[in-house]
């Protein structure tokens, strides 16, 4: 006598199901996992955990993203904030450093801020206000800004 015997219903795979939230997340994973950030359209996503950007892992660091005219700023350990890095006195964007309360730009000695006030321009001359800031969301560890914003 042959007897078979079938166990698919032990076998049965129990399948993950992703939230929306969570496949974005995946895929935008892998869109940033060369460089650590991914520019599309108006919108820049950046993996903080990828060795170009993980300065942004600690509060008070933050990254002039040249590439995308961007400062990234670690403010807290919820709030990761985004500003123009064009200098609104007369336009530099590689001499940024950053203490609590602002950016200082040692082309001219100029510092800015990094509230939601006064916004000085880029290249407009003006020699105090704040950067201009775009709007940020962060999921998980990659950081979405919206540069349109
Ligand atoms: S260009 Fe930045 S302070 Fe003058």
């Amino acid at each position: 006598m042959i007897s078979s015997c079938s166990n698919d219903e032990d076998q049965e795979e129990v399948e993950e199901i992703l939230t929306e939230e969570e496949m974005t997340y995946l895929i935008l994973k892998e869109k940033t996992s060369k460089n650590g950030s991914f520019l599309e359209g108006k919108i820049l996503y950046v993996d903080t955990t990828h060795e170009n950007y993980s300065k942004l892992l600690s509060v008070g660091e933050f990254i002039n993203d040249n590439d995308h005219y961007v400062l990234l700023l670690r403010k807290t350990d919820e709030e990761l904030l985004a500003f123009s890095n064009c200098c609104p006195h007369l336009g530099t964007s590689n001499r940024w450093s950053y203490s609590i309360g602002g950016f200082r730009c040692a082309n001219h000695g100029n510092s800015y801020g990094t509230g939601t006030g006064f916004v000085a321009n880029c290249s407009s001359k003006s020699r105090s206000g704040n950067l201009k800031q775009y709007t940020t969301f962060l999921n998980k560890d990659i950081l979405t800004v919206d540069f349109d914003s």
